[in-house]
Parts: C-alpha cells; sequence; structure tokens
C-alpha cells in the first residue's frame, strides 16, 4: 500500500518514520498570481465549439475539393485535442499553493471542459431517447454558458480573493479506487480493448474475440460486479479530485485527474448508450455493427463523427489513468521519480498508440485478409439501414 501524499511529497514505504521526502517536479507551472482572462475562458470556449469543429471535420470528409481535403487533418486535430486547453488550464492554476474561491472555480470549469467529447455524444444519445425534441446544437451552447456564468460570473460577485482551507486527503478511498481498478481491468476492461484492437485486424477477428469474451463479462455473476464497480469509480472519483482542489498539482498529477474526469462523464455515458438506448429502448445488437455506427460509419455520417474523439480519447484516457496510478505505486515504493516519469512516459506513448490503432480499425482500415462474415453478423447494419427511414428513432450508433 502506497502512503498519502499532498503537494508532491512522496513519502515512499521505506521512509514511512522518517521525514518526508520532497521531490519537487520539474513539471510544475509556472505560478499564476493574475487572474488572466484567457486563462479561465479558453477551456468553455473549446468545449463551446467542439460541436461546430465536428461539423467542419465531417464535412471536409464528405466534400473531395482540394481545399475540403487540405483541411481534414487540421480539423480532425482540432476536434481531438479539445481537452487540452482545459487541461493546460487546471496545470497552471493548478500551480497555486492556496488559490482563491475563483481560481477554484476556475480550475473546476477547466475539468467539466475536457469532459465535452463524452458530454455531446452523451447528449446527443438523450435527445435521441427523447425523440429529438430540440437540436443537442441549440443545448450545447446553453449548458457552456450556464456553467461558465454560474462558475465564473454569478459566483465570483459574492467571492473574495481569499485562499481556503486544504481540502481533507483520502487515502483509504483512493487505496479502494485502485483495487476497484485493478478488478475492472481483469474481469472486463483488458478483454475489451483486445477486442476493439482486434478490430484492426478483421472485423472477423474482433466478433470471434467477443463472442468468447461476453462468455466472462457477461456472466450472470460479473457483469452486476462490473456495473456495481464501474459506479464506484464513477461516484468515488470526484472526491478524490477535490483533495487536489486547492493544492498545487504537477504536470503528472494534472493528467491524472484531468483522464479521471474524461473518464467521469465516459463511463455514464457510454453504459447508457449500451445498456439504456441499444438494449433496452432500441433493441438492437451491441456488437461491431453497433459501435462503428454501420452502416453509414463514423466519418460518413454528420451524427456519428462524435464517435470519433469520444472513443478514440475514452481509450487513451482509460489507459493513462491506469498508467498515471501505476506511477504513484512505483513512487511509493521507493522507485525514483525520474523511472517513475519515464515509465508513465512509455506507458502514456503506449496508450497513445493503442487508441489510434482501434480507431483506424473502426474507420475501416484492416491489417487482416478480407474474410466473409456470416449472414447473422449483417442483420444490425441492415436494421439500421430500415430504421433510419423511421422519423422516430434516427438510429446509427448512439455510444
Ligand atoms: C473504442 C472504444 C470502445 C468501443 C468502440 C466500445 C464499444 C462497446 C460495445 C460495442 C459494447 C457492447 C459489448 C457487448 O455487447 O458485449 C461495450 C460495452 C461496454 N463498454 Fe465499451 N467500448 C469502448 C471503450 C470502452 C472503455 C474505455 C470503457 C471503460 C472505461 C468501456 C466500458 C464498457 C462497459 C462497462 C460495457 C458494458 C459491458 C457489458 O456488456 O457488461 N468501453 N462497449
Amino acid at each position: 500500500m502506497w502512503m498519502g501524499e499532498g503537494n508532491f511529497t512522496y513519502r515512499p514505504l521505506s521512509m514511512r518514520s522518517s521525514a518526508a521526502v520532497s521531490a519537487q517536479p520539474v513539471t510544475r507551472a509556472p505560478r499564476t498570481t493574475k487572474h488572466p482572462l484567457l486563462l479561465y475562458l479558453a477551456p468553455p470556449a473549446a468545449a463551446l465549439c467542439y460541436p461546430l469543429v465536428l461539423a467542419l471535420f465531417h464535412l471536409s470528409v464528405t466534400h473531395a475539393s482540394s481545399w475540403w481535403m487540405a483541411l481534414r487533418a487540421p480539423l480532425l486535430l482540432a476536434a481531438i485535442v479539445e481537452p487540452v486547453p482545459g487541461i493546460y488550464a487546471y496545470w497552471r492554476l493548478g500551480a497555486e499553493e492556496s488559490p482563491s474561491p475563483t481560481q477554484v472555480r476556475a480550475k473546476v470549469l477547466a475539468l467539466l471542459s475536457v469532459g465535452a467529447p463524452p458530454l455531446y455524444t452523451a447528449l446527443g444519445v438523450v435527445l435521441t431517447m427523447a425523440h429529438n425534441v430540440v437540436s443537442d446544437l441549440a443545448v450545447w451552447p446553453v449548458i457552456w454558458a450556464a456553467a461558465t456564468a454560474l462558475l465564473l460570473g454569478w459566483q465570483a460577485r459574492t467571492s473574495t480573493t481569499e485562499p481556503l482551507a486544504k481540502p481533507r486527503l483520502l487515502p483509504r478511498l483512493r487505496y479502494a479506487h485502485g483495487i476497484s481498478a485493478a478488478v475492472i481491468v481483469c474481469i472486463f476492461l483488458a478483454m475489451h480493448l483486445i477486442n476493439h484492437l482486434a478490430g484492426l485486424w478483421s472485423e472477423a477477428a474482433h466478433r470471434m474475440l467477443m463472442g468468447a469474451f461476453r462468455h466472462v463479462y457477461r456472466a450472470g455473476v460479473v457483469e452486476p460486479v462490473l456495473v456495481a464497480l464501474l459506479m464506484f469509480q464513477v461516484v468515488s472519483g470526484p472526491f478524490l479530485v477535490w483533495q487536489y482542489a486547492r493544492r498545487s498539482v504537477d504536470l503528472m498529477r494534472t493528467l491524472q485527474i484531468a483522464s479521471g474526469v474524461y473518464l467521469l462523464f465516459f463511463v455514464p455515458a457510454h453504459m447508457n448508450s449500451v445498456f439504456i438506448y441499444a438494449r433496452a429502448v432500441a433493441g438492437i445488437p451491441t456488437d461491431w455493427n453497433f459501435a462503428t455506427g454501420a452502416p453509414t460509419g463514423i466519418l460518413l455520417d454528420a451524427w456519428n463523427i462524435r464517435l470519433l474523439p469520444h472513443y478514440l480519447l475514452g481509450v487513451f484516457f482509460v489507459l493513462t489513468h491506469l498508467v498515471l496510478g501505476a506511477r504513484v505505486i512505483a513512487l511509493a515504493h521507493d522507485s525514483g521519480r525520474r523511472t517513475a516519469d519515464r515509465l508513465a512516459l512509455t506507458g502514456i506513448a503506449l496508450a497513445a498508440t493503442v487508441s489510434i490503432a482501434i480507431m483506424l480499425g473502426m474507420v475501416g482500415v484492416h491489417l487482416g485478409p478480407r474474410a466473409p462474415l456470416p449472414a447473422h453478423t449483417t442483420a444490425t447494419s441492415r436494421l439500421n439501414t430500415s430504421l433510419q427511414t423511421q422519423d422516430d428513432l434516427a438510429l446509427r450508433s448512439r455510444q
């Protein structure tokens, strides 16, 4: 077990009774002594613009003119890096040892903006389930304007610049969070990601592995445990994040917090799509066709395009979050900061590689042979096609 930690003073197990070893992180951001408006507003602005960037990327994919084609890569990149302003702002504001209430709220807003891709997907799914009474493009700006006004505007008038007391550290909860994560990886996540990675080889390989893995994670005793553990992660996560609301954090800790916050939105959004929308409401098989938005696919459909950053970052952040959790354990076991940081950076690079590989498979890049699929596997695709003609269920893949 690792020791509690605060303000980047790691206490290896071998030094429990001695004075703490102060290791100044090289990744500490410069202090933000002023109230730089840009730092406060860039994260919600990035979230606000996200659907627009996605729509432009979709246009660039569906239009063959050289002008649009030249814009494809920059627009895709702009959509994928949506969480970056939020992560940067949190890191800069996180350099403050004793942030003011306004700075704490700006940190909360920055973290909320990191979750924009799964939030936008969830909004689309929920509105689909509500028969699109209102457009997601109309609701989205209202959400971000309200969040920004609440956190930075209205509240700010009542606040002072006085620093606040530090929240309690929660070492036991953090330990339980880590154990629960390890169980989730063993009973589900490792299989799930290997399963999706197999899609890069071929759809048939993905389907074959899914058939085998479902015997484990969909088993009567396993599935409820998995759901309960995921709910525990989602509920315990905000308490763990709050520990750092008024503590200074370095870049590694910032990444751990930001990746956790992304999952805070991704996990419920994804489970709502799979369990409630697909299985309970629409009654469609949650297979390859569902995941890839067949028959139109992820790239060519104006709604499905949101699944690209949503999934890509989902895989990247879940692996990054695990890697950074392992880094904290390594530090507590005397590994040394340089070694731990190098391992973490290697892990993050691997996370990026795996997420890109999975996404390539999902958008139709396959390294394996093209094998004919059994007839029943095209059923979802046909169902999607027929349902797309119905007004009440504009069904594509709502993840
Ligand atoms: C490229 C990324 C991903 C895709 C395309 C994807 C897609 C899917 C699909 C199609 C299912 C239904 C599986 C089945 O019917 O057996 C599913 C289930 C699920 N996924 Fe994902 N997923 C992705 C990433 C993730 C990540 C990162 C997490 C967790 C953090 C996650 C958590 C879950 C859970 C909890 C279920 C329900 C499992 C069950 O049926 O009991 N997924 N996902």
